[in-house]
């Protein structure tokens, strides 16, 4: 897909389709007024006669009309135009793509960008733009034989009168690009199943990341190292598979080599089948996604790298799969994490912990300012919050809020639990340092009292995209979420 910014004389464009917006009331957004007035109130009449409300989301695709040159007009409706709020945009945004990319138009103009939208700007509604149009376009078909049509617009431009509007919704569009393709990536791997995605499967992906990018360095540990490290928990974790385990870091070198990293580590369990905890079969196949958490951090740091950010930042991924097998790792093991604290696994399924224990350990000797790890982690956090927030938890307030705000920025947000003391007594265990599984109740929270223990010295959140990361029923596929989320929050860091 094309993205451009353009000015001039709207009644004179040519496009396939022309996107006007109006408000509640019968109010038209600006250019919607202009092209109103050369039409002879086509607009404004048509809204009166079909009784439109103007909710955010509404729509009416109009055919023929009069003395312009765009072939038809999208008409969206926007809501209350004195309380314009992103979340209520982007339903319209999406709802008004998701339109044209079933219409027959080849290709757009959009004029959403000359919008004034409360606490966002127009650099924010081209990126969203670009974002939003890229996810309706996305087909997870990689694995057909037939390829999925292609879609038949190809070209989006966004009008702006303004100069300085239109430099921002130059850079918002550069800006939207790199961040839909690193979503692509993260929803690509995510995609493919357990037997194509395996743990060097991500390592390939990571190493071909590095070539493409000069300041991003890609290394591989292969068991025989983890062993040399003492990383006793993700290694009990690989036992039981026949596919080797890899601990993946990804170095992104934007800043200057004294400024402190920010270290991503995401999930990679590529397979989880429970291990000798063997989980029900029904809907198993879903845990072809309990990577997701490592797609997410490949597809940051993609997305990162391709904006060229002013900004040191590591991913780390942990990747391994999770079956049973004779050599597994039994409930009632006791193995050594490379922290030192043992650990007893008293249940195999909860074997994410296992592996992250080990890479957050070994993030520290990156100097970290500060850790984020991202995981499908636990069934539970799909009960406490639904599948609409990710659930965060950590160790500092601060680093909670701004990652909470870039939520809400990216419209891909956060909600946080606690992790009181309280909780941490769950995971007492008789005969080690800990236990892997705090029993039924809060259930995420004391899988975050678990990877707590491991990060006690450094500035850390931990985000639970259990119930965010892919979606389920007949629409199954990834979201690549949260990839928006730790976008957002790099960007900000970057601009201070
Ligand atoms: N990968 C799962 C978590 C999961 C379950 C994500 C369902 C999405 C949907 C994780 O490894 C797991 O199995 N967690 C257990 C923990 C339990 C054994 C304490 C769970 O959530 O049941
Ligand atoms: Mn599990
Ligand atoms: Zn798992």
């Amino acid at each position: 897909m094309n993205y451009a910014v353009k000015g001039g004389q709207l009644g004179k464009q040519k496009t396939g389709c022309l996107i006007l917006g109006y408000f509640e009331n019968s109010n038209l957004a600006p250019s919607a007024e202009a092209i109103d007035l050369l039409t002879n109130q086509f607009i404004s009449s048509l809204i009166k006669r079909d009784k439109l409300k103007g909710k955010a989301g509404e729509l009416l695709l109009l055919e023929h009309v009069p003395t312009i040159s765009a072939e038809r007009i999208l008409l969206i409706g926007l809501g209350d135009k004195d309380n314009l709020s992103d979340r209520e945009f982007n339903k319209s945004l999406k709802s008004v793509l998701e339109a044209l990319s079933k219409s027959r138009a080849s290709n757009a103009i959009s004029t959403l960008a000359e919008l004034e939208i409360k606490t966002r700007d127009a650099h924010w509604v081209a990126r969203q733009t670009v974002v939003t149009n890229e996810a309706i376009n996305y087909q997870p078909g990689e694995m057909k034989s037939k390829a999925d049509s292609k879609p038949i617009c190809t070209s989006i431009t966004l009008f702006a009168e303004n100069k300085a509007l239109q430099a921002a919704i130059k850079t918002g569009i550069s800006e939207g690009k790199a961040i839909a393709s690193g979503i692509q990536l993260a929803r690509k791997v995510s995609d493919l199943p357990g037997n194509i995605c395996t743990p060097t499967y991500l390592a390939e992906q990571a190493i071909t990341l590095g070539k493409q990018h000069k300041k991003l360095k890609v290394t591989i540990l292969e068991e025989k190292e983890m062993e040399k490290l003492g990383m006793g928990a993700l290694l009990s974790v690989s036992r039981g598979s026949r596919e080797p385990a890899k601990l993946i870091t990804m170095e992104y070198k934007g800043g200057s080599a004294k400024v402190q990293p920010i270290v991503l580590v995401g999930k990679g369990l590529t397979f989880d089948a429970g291990g000798i905890s063997l989980k029900p079969g029904a809907g198993m196949d879903e845990m072809k996604y309990d990577m997701c958490g490592g797609a997410s951090v490949l597809g940051t740091l993609s997305a990162i790298a391709e904006m060229q950010l002013p900004i040191n930042v590591v991913g780390i991924i942990p990747s391994s799969e999770n079956l049973p097998d004779g050599d597994a790792s039994k409930p009632g093991d006791i193995v050594t994490s490379m922290s030192g604290l043992t650990i007893e696994v008293l249940n195999t399924d909860a074997e994410g912990r296992l592996i992250l224990c080990d890479a957050l350990t070994y993030a520290e000797r990156f100097n970290p300012k500060t850790i984020i790890d991202i995981a499908t982690l636990t069934g539970a956090v799909i009960i406490a919050l639904g599948r609409h927030p990710s659930g965060l938890m950590g160790n500092d307030d601060e680093l909670c809020a701004e990652l909470t705000l870039a939520g809400e920025k990216a419209g891909d947000r956060l909600w946080r639990l606690p992790l009181w003391d309280e909780y941490q007594e769950q995971l007492k265990s008789n005969f080690a340092d800990l236990a892997n599984i705090g029993g039924r109740d809060g259930g995420t929270i004391t899988a975050g009292c678990f990877l707590s223990r491991f990060t006690e010295k450094q500035n850390w959140a931990h985000i639970d995209i259990a119930g965010t990361a892919w979606k389920s029923g007949h629409n199954k596929g990834a979201t690549g979420r949260p990839v928006s989320l730790l976008t957002q929050f790099i960007i900000d860091r970057a601009n201070g």
